[in-house]
């Protein structure tokens, strides 16, 4: 039987709930048609019930006991944006009385998403998390259903807004990174406790998410190998970009005939690669399908009304669903578990910037040691040297990185070397 009105328990009221309750109330009637049933929030959990709200709520919604929400019969659908891995008790809670769940929390998905998706199952429910990965772009929808008929190849995803935005101010205004992060922290584009998004821990645990559903598997986070961006400096951009590369943090999932390979660091990105127009806090996603080909998702990775937009989607199939008593309890994918290929089994190109003595026989030596372990170099630069020292830039043709890393260690007991400044992996495609 048909319900009339869906009741919806909201858990959090920070900014992306707000956003949720904005997109309500300006798109209440669109909503409502597109559901084909009235929504309406119920109770909202939050820690403080005097804060000052970015929207307006009527008052009594509002309660610092979740029980109220998760015990409420009449509630069929719990939103959850408090964040953090401690709300999983509730999320079970939830599944458990057939409620239910849509959340935008990647480090719940990212750590427990296969099991808490078996729980929805087993409650013949369902989990939503368009949310969680790349904000307000439709990420997890597409890699479920649009793109469900291909073997994907390989994802490529620049999703953290954070280090975008600060790579972007380095590349185009000639930033430091110091300067840059200040900026992002001043403008609302980076946490004051940014850790997490600069060590690339937030974009690993948005790839354990994407690669589950693309790879059909259970992806493991400690399986990712991370790398982050606080290293970087502004001389190694500028000479990225004379060599026509621009340096992204990029998230990589790929499927090969030995098993996967998942990875975030930086790179160097060709300045005619799609992903390399993706500026600022936006984010993008390009996936390879053996049927489709090469497809980019491009928008806000990030931000209230962004991310409530994709919430509220949720919403609306959630509503549907329950409406027409359709796709309840159906897990997207059934998570094998797959091995993973060693970060020094995998090929890269690289980019080193190196310090060099000034004098005859030190390209001879790096090309000696390159060779010795069958890399082959692509591009090089020096430039002029000043008191006695050399910069030398080059770029090597894709090889095992395990074969890289032996030829730096040559290059390191190499007396013509005097420092390796940076070392960073090229992509070409
Ligand atoms: N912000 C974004 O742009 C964005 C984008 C994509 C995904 N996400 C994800 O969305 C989720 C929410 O993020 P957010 O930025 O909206 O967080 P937020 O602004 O910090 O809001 C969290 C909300 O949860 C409430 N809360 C937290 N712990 C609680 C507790 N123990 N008991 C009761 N209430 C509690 C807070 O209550 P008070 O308000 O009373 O403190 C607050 O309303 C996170 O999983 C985040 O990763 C965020």
């Amino acid at each position: 039987m048909e319900k009339e009105t869906l009741k919806v328990g909201l858990l959090g009221l920070g900014t992306v709930g707000s956003g949720v309750m904005n997109i309500l109330q300006m798109n209440g009637e669109q909503v409502r048609s597109r559901a084909g049933i009235s929504i309406v929030v119920k109770k909202i959990l939050v820690r403080d019930l005097k804060k000052e709200r970015a929207v307006e709520v009527d008052p009594s919604l509002l309660t610092t006991d979740a029980a109220e929400i998760l015990q409420d019969p009449e509630i069929d659908v719990i939103i959850e944006l408090m964040g953090g891995l401690a709300v999983r008790q509730y999320v079970e809670e939830a599944l458990r009385l057939k409620k239910f769940v849509i959340t935008a929390n990647k480090d719940l998905m990212a750590t427990a998403g296969a099991p808490l998706l078996r729980l929805a199952r087993d409650n013949g429910r369902n989990i939503y998390y368009e949310a969680s990965v790349g904000g307000g772009i439709p990420l997890i929808r597409p890699l479920k259903h649009s793109l469900g008929a291909n073997r994907i190849l390989r994802l490529v995803g620049i999703i953290n807004g954070t280090t975008n935005y600060i790579l972007t101010r380095m590349d185009l205004e000639n930033m430091e990174f110091a300067d840059a992060l200040a900026e992002a922290q001043a403008r609302g584009f980076a946490e004051q406790d940014p850790g997490n998004d600069l060590e690339g821990i937030d974009a690993a645990y948005k790839l354990c998410i994407l690669a589950g559903l693309a790879f059909n598997s259970q992806v493991h986070f400690d399986t990712v190998n991370v790398e982050g961006i606080s290293n970087i400096k502004q001389r190694d951009i500028l000479y990225a970009r004379e060599l026509g590369f621009t340096v992204k943090l990029l998230a990589i999932g790929e499927e090969k005939a030995e098993g996967l390979a998942l990875r975030v660091h930086p790179a160097l990105v060709p300045l005619t690669h799609p992903l390399a127009g993706v500026l600022y806090e936006n984010n993008a996603l390009y996936v390879e399908g053996n049927a489709v080909g090469e497809v980019m998702f491009y928008g806000p990775g990030a931000g209230a009304m962004p991310t409530g937009s994709s919430v509220v989607a949720d919403l609306i199939d959630v509503a549907r669903n329950i409406n027409h008593q359709v796709e309840n309890g159906i897990m997207e994918t059934d998570f094998l578990d797959k091995k993973v290929v060693p970060l020094e089994e995998l090929e890269s190109a690289f980019y080193l910037r190196l310090l060099a003595a000034d004098q005859p026989g030190v390209f001879a030596g790096l090309a000696n040691a390159f060779s010795k372990e069958k890399v082959s170099l692509d591009m090089i630069i020096q430039k002029r040297s000043r008191e006695g020292e050399a910069e030398i830039v080059l770029v090597t043709h894709p090889e095992k990185e395990k074969n890289f890393n032996a030829a730096l260690t040559h290059i390191q007991k190499f007396s013509g070397i005097k420092a390796i400044k940076s070392v960073y992996r090229v992509i070409r495609k």
